[in-house]
């Protein structure tokens, strides 16, 4: 079964509290979730490899850690999961960003796939693909199912707060995928809203709302 982060960092748990605040207005919502995107992908980078190398500092030569292994590749869940990836890029600059946009067919309910635009290279990069609220799961397993069959095979899920709900989801049908979230919520109401959540991130992101 994939396992689940909570960054629990009390920079990311106050900026979370203010984001949570109803009162908080579009733009400082965004600066916010774009902070906390940021220091989540400190916490999200942990493990990934190091390699040896050596360095002429001016007075000696120094045995030294660089970054190996796979570029990193960035898949937005639109639209909500645009808001996220400005902040993470202040990392990872090099990583490429690829999109996925969902809509929920009416009659099914189901996530259908209406774009999908990604790296050249994705198949060499490993990807964090990128939803701020994991609610049903719904998107985030169709989006991480969308990238397998294009022959993905390396993804990590990073998302802001999840219900419980959306982490048995993802653990049921994408074990291999671990996620990555700032907080675990109580549940999921009547509408599909994360309780106690946010709202819309989408509209409170955008100010559609
Ligand atoms: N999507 C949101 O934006 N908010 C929720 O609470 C659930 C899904």
């Amino acid at each position: 079964m994939g396992k689940l982060f909570i960054c629990d960092h009390p920079l990311i748990q106050h900026k979370l509290t203010y984001i949570r605040d109803e009162n908080t207005k579009t733009k400082d919502f965004r600066d916010l979730v774009d902070e906390v995107a940021t220091l989540m992908a400190y916490e999200i980078t942990r493990d990934i490899p190091l390699e040896h190398v050596q360095v002429k500092t001016p007075v000696t030569t120094a045995d030294c850690r660089i970054i190996s292994g796979r570029m990193l590749g960035l898949i937005p869940i639109l639209r909500a999961g645009l808001g996220m990836v400005d902040g993470i890029l202040k990392l990872i600059p090099a990583a490429k960003v690829g999109h996925v946009g969902l809509y929920r067919d009416p009659d099914t309910l189901q996530p259908v796939e209406y774009y999908v635009k990604l790296p050249t290279d994705v198949l060499e990069r490993e990807l964090i693909v990128i939803d701020p609220m994991l609610a049903t799961g719904g998107s985030a397993n169709m989006a991480i199912e969308v990238l397998k069959r294009r022959g993905c095979t390396q993804m990590k899920l990073m998302c802001l707060i999840a219900a419980p709900e959306g982490i048995k989801a993802v653990q049921q049908e994408h074990p291999d995928v671990d996620i990555y979230v700032a907080a675990v919520d109580d549940y999921l109401n009547d509408h599909g809203y994360i309780v106690p959540g946010l709202g819309d991130a989408g509209d409170r992101l955008f100010g559609t709302k």
